[in-house]
């Protein structure tokens, strides 16, 4: 069971106020550490969370993988990107290379708008600029486009770029301080159950480690029994601090996906995933 009492090197602290930030000092810490607790983890299977770090888990989810309980939506996804909106546009027009294989360089930082943009976030605004209704953002549609644009991207290793610039490193420093930061009833940080406690077992659930967690992003998740995107991800786990969450792609979720995707540089895309 979980000891998140004690103590334990996290990999990295949260900078203190005075500190500049440097987000590539924090990547060489952050995975250095993983690197030491896990040795005989090849970085690509960080991609896998739960499923890298137990043997009888693994053996179910290859079984499972004979027919992903996602197939329908990366189909469904699919259907939606290739399909012209009202005015006659498509996705493909608001994405660079046709929105093909390009997961890995989400979420970005726009230098002319001054914030974090996610991939979900993305797809709304392709769709507000056609003229079309933004999708809701944690299932269905959403999650069936994010899938099938994962799916292209496979095997491409995130590539995320902080700018030297002052407002994408405070974007930065806000979702790596509310990754560390202990909230809620319980008092537990993010960085508790997937720095501290990842690979252990919480109930029926083993711990993905926070290297690589939104690499198989969005997944079909067997409790719910349907697809879900990161931004559902968030919110359930909002609630395992038990701790108020924000909106679907509140700046502070984006910038939070920002820290921990920038994290992830160099873990390979594999969503859309699957857990139990
Ligand atoms: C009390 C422990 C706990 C805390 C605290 C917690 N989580 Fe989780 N998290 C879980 C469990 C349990 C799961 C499901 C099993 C798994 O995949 O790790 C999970 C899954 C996830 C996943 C999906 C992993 C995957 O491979 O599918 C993400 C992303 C995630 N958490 C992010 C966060 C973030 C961000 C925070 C801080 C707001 C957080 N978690 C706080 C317990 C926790």
């Amino acid at each position: 069971m979980l000891a998140l009492g004690a103590v334990v090197a996290t990999g990295l602290h949260p900078s203190r106020a005075e500190e500049r930030p440097d987000p590539a000092a924090d990547l060489r810490a952050f995975q250095a550490h993983f690197r030491d607790r896990f040795p005989q983890l090849p970085i690509a299977e960080f991609a896998n969370g739960p499923y890298a770090m137990d043997a009888g888990m693994r053996q179910q989810w290859e079984e499972i993988m004979q027919f992903p309980p996602y197939d329908f939506a990366v189909e469904e996804g699919k259907q939606a990107f290739e399909t012209p909106f009202a005015n006659g546009k498509r996705y493909a027009d608001c994405f660079p290379e046709g929105g093909t294989g390009i997961r890995q360089t989400f979420p970005y930082f726009d230098t002319a708008a001054g914030e974090v943009v996610t991939l979900d976030l993305a797809i709304n605004r392709c769709r507000e600029r056609n003229g079309e209704k933004p999708l809701p953002y944690q299932t269905g549609l959403m999650a069936s486009i994010t899938a099938y644009m994962a799916e292209t991207s496979r095997g491409k290793p995130f590539d995320i770029r902080i700018p030297d610039d002052k407002r994408a490193l405070a974007a930065y420093e806000d979702g790596k301080r509310f990754f560390y930061s202990r909230r809620g009833q319980l008092n537990f940080s993010c960085a508790s159950c997937h720095v501290q406690a990842a690979g252990q077992r919480l109930r029926g659930d083993v711990l993905a480690p926070a290297l690589g967690i939104l690499a198989s992003f969005p997944i079909y998740r067997s409790e719910w029994g349907s697809m879900g995107t990161v931004d559902r991800r968030f919110t359930s786990c909002s609630a395992q601090t038990r701790s108020e969450p924000f909106a679907p792609q509140d700046p502070g979720y984006r910038n939070l996906e920002y820290f921990l995707s920038y994290m992830s540089n160099g873990v390979p895309i594999a969503g859309p995933g699957t857990r139990p």
